[in-house]
């Protein structure tokens, strides 16, 4: 794996996301540890934007989603399908955008200073696994280039790792 990523900042976010998915590529192997994985996978989002302030997975068990591998703040370790941000993408299986957390009704706060978030299901053929949820401190910090990219990254993660090793991660 690559010892560390490059992130120009000067770049607009859309040049940022083709310069990371390459790079994320390079650094998710098939022979990680899926734990490792996730791990490297949200540290070198966060270190790609500094619009994210939290940046994590949750895992699906059963009807719930746990808290996995993040970066960040400390945050609500269960989230239940269908509530919040996350357990209403896991339940819809559609990316949400959320440019002010206030509005969202059932909107769960793990940081009261978080103010957007964007969450992108973890979907391979059609199952859920669980999601991704970047956090903001600023309003309206996600839009549809972030879901376009971060849903082709998430789609690259799940292809390179067994994305059903996912569920054994979460005991
Ligand atoms: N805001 C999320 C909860 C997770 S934290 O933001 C890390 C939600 O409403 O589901």
């Amino acid at each position: 794996m690559a010892e560390s990523i490059i992130v120009n900042k000067n770049l607009s976010e859309e040049e940022i996301y083709n310069n990371l998915i390459p790079q994320i590529e390079n650094l998710i192997s098939e022979s990680d540890a899926i734990i490792s994985a996730l791990s490297n996978f949200t540290a070198a989002l966060k270190e790609a934007f500094d619009k994210i302030s939290w940046a994590g997975f949750y895992l699906l068990k059963g009807n719930k989603l746990i808290l996995g591998p993040f970066q960040g703040k400390i945050a609500c370790t269960e989230i239940e399908l269908g509530k919040g941000v996350c357990g209403t993408t896991a339940e819809k299986k559609e990316t949400i955008i959320v440019e002010d957390v206030n509005k969202f009704p059932g909107h769960i706060f793990c940081d009261a200073n978080s103010k957007s978030e964007i969450v992108i299901p973890l979907k391979y053929n059609n199952k859920i696994y669980g999601v991704l949820d970047l956090d903001s401190y600023v309003y309206s910090a996600f839009n549809e280039i972030d879901k376009k990219y971060l849903e082709k990254l998430c789609n690259l993660l799940l292809k390179k790792i067994d994305p059903d090793k996912i569920l054994k991660l979460i005991i």
